[in-house]
Formats: C-alpha cells, sequence, structure tokens
C-alpha cells in the first residue's frame, strides 16, 4: 500500500517479511527485506524502480488502484538486477510502450534478463527530466555500485536522493524511516549488508560520496531500494560509509575455525583467551564458521583488525566451511587487515600452510606461520595455544585507532 514519505512523493513497494535468504542462499536476511519503489507526481508522474518479480502482479494491481496506470508517465530503472526490475515485465505488459529511463549498461541487463526490447531511454550524468511542477529527475551513474548498471536519482524541488542499493538495508519494517526502528538492528542490518555486498567496492564509494558531496545537492531524504529510509539526519549513513570505505577496523579480533573432534576448538577457545589477556581492551570473538551464520561471520572480518582462522588438516586439506569462507573473503578483497592460521592434525598437517596461502592470496597480511597442534591438545598444547594468542596480540600492538563500532 501507498505510503507518502514527502508530499507527492510515494513509496510503493513490497515488504518481503519472510524471506531468510536472498541471492539464492548466498545473503541471510534474518529480518526480512523490502523492495522500495517510488512515485513522484509532478505534472507527469515517474515510477523509480519496481520490486521483485514474485510480487510482480500484486505491484502492479496496488499501482493500478491507488493511482491508476494510465497516470504513469515513464519509469526509472536505476538498476537491472531483478529485485528491483522484476515487476518490469508485467507493468509494460500493461503499459505497452512506457519509456524506461536507464544507463544503456542497464538496457543491455533488462534485455538480458526479460528479452524484451522495449522504449529505453538511455541516460549519463547530469541528464534529467522535468516532471513539472518544480520537481525534476536528474541522473547520477553510479558504475560497480555495485553493478555495473548501477544509477542514482536525484530529485530536485524535493530534495531526495534514489540511490537504488546504496545505503540500503535487508530489513523489513512497517516503519519506513530510520529514525522509528531499533537503531541497533538498524546499525547492525547495514554493517551486514556492507561488509557482505559493498567491501570490493570500497574505493568506488569512497570516490562516488565524493563526487556526489561536490555537487552540494541538498538531500532532505535518503531513499534506497532496501530497508527504511533515511529522514533523519540523512547524511549520517553517507557519512558512515565514507568510514567503512575507508578500511574499517575496530579495536577487535575475530578467532574463526570449523573442527572435527573439538581440538581445533579448543585452540580457538585458548587463542582467544591468550589475545584477551594480552590486550584487555580489545574486543575477541569466536565463530565455528560452520555453525555461525556465514555472512555474519564476514561482518566480524569486516570490523576486526585482524583475526585468526583454523582448521584441523583432512585428506590432507582443509574443512569445506573454512575453504568456502577463504574463497569468499577472497572475492571481498579486503584491505589492510592481518590474519593467521592455526589448527590440529594428525600425520601430514597441511591446513596451516593452505589455510595460510589462501589468506595472503585474499590480501590479508599474515602475521606468522600460525599455530599447529598434534591430535588432541592437551593442557600444554592449551598453554601453547594461549601463549601464541598473547604473541599475536603483541605483535598487533596496541589499537591506535578511536574507541569506535559499527
Ligand atoms: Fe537489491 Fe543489486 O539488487
Amino acid at each position: 500500500m501507498k505510503r507518502e514519505l514527502a508530499k507527492d512523493v510515494f513509496w510503493v513497494g513490497k515488504i518481503d517479511w519472510e524471506l531468510k535468504m536472498i541471492h539464492g542462499s548466498e545473503y541471510s536476511t534474518d529480518r526480512g527485506t523490502s523492495y522500495n519503489s517510488y512515485l513522484v507526481r509532478g505534472d507527469k508522474t515517474a515510477l523509480i524502480d519496481t520490486v521483485w518479480g514474485r510480487f510482480d502482479a500484486e505491484f502492479v494491481d496496488n499501482l493500478e488502484a491507488e493511482f491508476g496506470l494510465s497516470s504513469i508517465d515513464l519509469v526509472v530503472a536505476n538498476h537491472g538486477e531483478t529485485d528491483h526490475s522484476g515487476a518490469l515485465p508485467e507493468l509494460l505488459r500493461r503499459r505497452p510502450g512506457l519509456p524506461v529511463y536507464c544507463t544503456s549498461n542497464a538496457a543491455k541487463i533488462l534485455k538480458g534478463h526479460y528479452h524484451e526490447d522495449w522504449n529505453f531511454r538511455i541516460v549519463k550524468t547530469g541528464d534529467s527530466v522535468d516532471l513539472g511542477k518544480g520537481r525534476r529527475l536528474v541522473f547520477v551513474e553510479a558504475p560497480m555500485l555495485h553493478w555495473p548498471d548501477s544509477m542514482f536519482t536525484y530529485l530536485e524541488g524535493a530534495a531526495i536522493l534514489f540511490p537504488n542499493d546504496a545505503f540500503g538495508q535487508h530489513y523489513a519494517s512497517e516503519h519506513l524511516f530510520n529514525d522509528l526502528v531499533d537503531q541497533g538492528e538498524l546499525w547492525q542490518e547495514c554493517a551486514k549488508y556492507y561488509a557482505n555486498i559493498l567491501t570490493p567496492f570500497s574505493p568506488l564509494v569512497a570516490k562516488k560520496i565524493d563526487e556526489v558531496l561536490a555537487m552540494k545537492l541538498p538531500v532532505e531524504i535518503i531513499a534506497p531500494s532496501h530497508g527504511v529510509i533515511w529522514r533523519k539526519d540523512p547524511l549520517q549513513i553517507v557519512k558512515r560509509y565514507a568510514a567503512w570505505a575507508a578500511d574499517w577496523q575496530e579495536d577487535r579480533v575475530a578467532v574463526i575455525y570449523d573442527t572435527m573432534w573439538d581440538g581445533t576448538r579448543r585452540l580457538a577457545e585458548a587463542m582467544a583467551r591468550g589475545v584477551a589477556e594480552a590486550s584487555p581492551s580489545t574486543t575477541v570473538v569466536v565463530h565455528n564458521v560452520a555453525k555461525s551464520d556465514k555472512n555474519d561471520v564476514i561482518t566480524e572480518v569486516f570490523r576486526s583488525r585482524a583475526f585468526l582462522l583454523g582448521s584441523p588438516t583432512v585428506n590432507r586439506g582443509i574443512l569445506n566451511p573454512v575453504a568456502g569462507l577463504l574463497e569468499e573473503m577472497r572475492g571481498l578483497k579486503f584491505k589492510g587487515k592481518k590474519a593467521a592460521a592455526f589448527g590440529c592434525y594428525g600425520w601430514s598437517g597441511e591446513s596451516n600452510a593452505l589455510i595460510s596461502a589462501r589468506l595472503a592470496e585474499g590480501g590479508f597480511e599474515l602475521v606468522d606461520e600460525g599455530f599447529k597442534s598434534p591430535w588432541e591438545p592437551d593442557a600444554a598444547a592449551l598453554e601453547a595455544a594461549a601463549e601464541y594468542g598473547r604473541a599475536f596480540a603483541r605483535k598487533l600492538g596496541p589499537w591506535k585507532g578511536e574507541a569506535r563500532a559499527v
């Protein structure tokens, strides 16, 4: 159902309460999500983005009931990914010929997805559409934030930025605005979203923020395509993105592992104790990556200044959840983080070298050769693991940054 966020600017999207995974099974959405679509009225009426195709009929029926499809003069497709473009085929089936404003890359992506040659109007940064009544849509290309086609749309006359995926969260709420929701939940979802989706594009995030701020546009509202709308201090999320894009770290160390018969778990816990003893100010977190939510573990890596990653040796290799995490982290291109490997072994003991090699390939700075321990650790081995944790913390040195959290 429509909700007015400013005069003649309406949220017309879909709240998806039941979604537990998005991008297939790549990203957990414990708090659901929303697909935000907006309708802007001047003399002309523009629809900005749509919803996932699963909800296409419901979405178009609502538009018909609340505004009349014939009142829509144009569509803006800020991004071609199917969670925002999925209702375009149904809308354009019922309103054939409606102009679709998008980047040239978005037109290619939309053709690739839907195999339709719609009435595309290709736009570049600075192009605009006058809606009348003092309102103008101005387009700003944002390539690789997070796809090649991504674009921001700015509404002159109401000072609203529609940045699509940027500044969003997978967070279902009947409260439409940032000031109405639980702030702890909101920031947890924002950080998870940035860590798991935007980290590889941090240099581009920083550049785009500088570019948009240099335009000195007034911004009253930032209306992303997922989650709540930033109306209270909207630039707070922009400033937070700028900080996150600058290779974010906190005084935090993560100890991450998988284990077969608890030996590597016991090493992990002893090491965590050692880090905490040597650096009492540091927040130490411990995760079994096979049992914790993978996206939460990645968020911990994003937040940490350093981490320890452990697996026992099995079949001269490492356990699958640790291998999967290493592959995911390689793609995310974290920068400026230190790491080391650890694990139990029986007879061959390759896991440390394998993990260390993959960590180096992922751009992490290896603190040392890591720690390994044969068979089931006894009291002496656990003390050696704790001492390794103390030494690891000492090698990191005292935290020189500010006390902060996402
Ligand atoms: Fe929310 Fe890139 O789609």
